[in-house]
């Protein structure tokens, strides 16, 4: 079958390699649809990160490179491994792309995301999205229902948005302020507009402002470059500021306009990944007893997640912008993604051609 295969930075390969096997506890994927994530990308420009250094093994997938690509992605069970007996053949679902030991429970109330080594699919092993079949643990498929498998691909990072919004523990009536209007930035919003939060976004790309806006997921948009954020997020909530705001741009400038934006006592989640350290100003933190919180990936987040989407509270149509085949992965994907960056949310991959 066809993968795409990261052998090291500005390497990755589309080969021919051995579809996985099923085994005791597993399920069958073909692949649908996988989306292409900024990790990839930077993975592609600066990497490996996630994926284990070169001549290195992951320590639970003991995989190294070259290892297959992709995270995001949603497909059709083709078959069950002995003993899953509670999904079926035909059924279409996502992966949370976990690979986490096998000895982490995940019961109610477990923090599974932060046990030792956690890595995942299509980072660090267990195959990927960017081929055309995979075989997964039971535990980490989640059926979709009648969820259109394009759309589907997105419940990954939306996840990741739903996880950030659990972790401020805001609630309905109250405002959130996020700065950055990416991939993560917008569909974050896009769970908070659906939770019914009033929901101010900072971003200073065009297209990306416009983006929040004609989806519908944004109450308002301000531009750093035009006015003063934090005092206008200040006056958008009655005078006291945000209750709770969200760090999705990875620029220190961003991060302090939100410790001024938020109210007394207000929560400030940090969802970006730094490549450098950053500071935070104590003294902002301390005279208004800011609580600033981070936030990795998902965890119990999927199942209302995919409820979002299926009860239509969140519609992920407008944020797919482009859709292509595996071939065509590097030309019209990463490097659409890594030179038109503003112009695109989430581009799609079809492993297997359309006929
Ligand atoms: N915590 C997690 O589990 C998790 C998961 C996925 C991604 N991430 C991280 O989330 C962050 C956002 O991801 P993304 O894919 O949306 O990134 P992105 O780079 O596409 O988006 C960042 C946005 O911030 C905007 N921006 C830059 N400077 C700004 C400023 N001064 N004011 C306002 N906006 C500004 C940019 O124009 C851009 O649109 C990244 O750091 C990513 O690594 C975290
Ligand atoms: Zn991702």
């Amino acid at each position: 079958m066809k993968a795409a295969r990261y052998y090291a930075a500005k390497d990755i390969r589309i080969e021919d390699i051995p579809e996985p096997t099923l085994v005791p506890g597993s399920v069958a994927i073909n692949v649908a649809w996988c989306g292409i994530c900024g990790t990839d990308l930077h993975e592609y420009l600066d990497g490996p990160i996630f994926v284990p250094a070169p001549g290195h093994v992951h320590p639970i997938s003991q995989e190294g490179s070259p290892i297959t690509l992709g995270h995001e992605f949603s497909g059709t069970i083709s078959a069950l491994g002995e003993g899953v007996t509670d999904l079926e053949v035909g059924q279409n679902v996502v992966v949370e792309p976990y690979i986490i030991g096998e000895d982490v429970s995940l019961a109610d109330g477990e923090p599974y995301q932060l046990s030792p080594d956690m890595n995942f699919i299509g980072l660090a092993g267990h195959g990927g999205g960017l081929s055309e079949k995979i075989v997964v643990q039971r535990r980490w498929v989640h059926p979709i229902g009648d969820i259109p498998l394009d759309q589907a691909a997105l419940i990954e990072p939306l996840s990741v948005g739903h996880h950030a919004y659990v972790r401020s523990g805001a609630t309905a009536g109250q405002t959130a302020l996020i700065g950055g209007a990416g991939p993560i930035g917008l569909l974050l919003a896009a769970v908070l507009k659906a939770e019914g939060l009033t929901v101010i976004m900072s971003e200073l790309s065009t297209a990306r402002k416009e983006k929040a806006l004609s989806t519908g997921v944004a109450d308002y948009v301000l531009d750093p470059s035009e006015v003063d954020v934090a005092a206008e997020a200040r006056t958008i909530s009655g005078g006291r500021g945000v209750d709770v705001a969200f760090e999705c741009s990875s620029v220190n400038a961003v991060l302090d306009t939100l410790l001024d934006a938020v109210k007394p006592a207000g929560v400030v989640v940090n969802v970006s990944i730094w490549g450098h350290p950053a500071t935070v100003d104590m003294q902002k933190l301390v005279l208004k007893e800011i609580d600033l919180r981070g936030t990795i990936a998902y965890a119990h987040d999927h199942a209302a997640t995919i409820k979002l989407v299926q009860d239509g509270k969140v519609n992920l149509e407008p944020f797919i912008t482009g859709r292509i085949e595996l071939d065509d992965l590097i030309s019209q994907g990463f490097d659409q993604l890594i030179n038109h960056n503003e112009t695109q949310v989430k581009i799609i991959v079809r492993p297997v051609p359309a006929n």
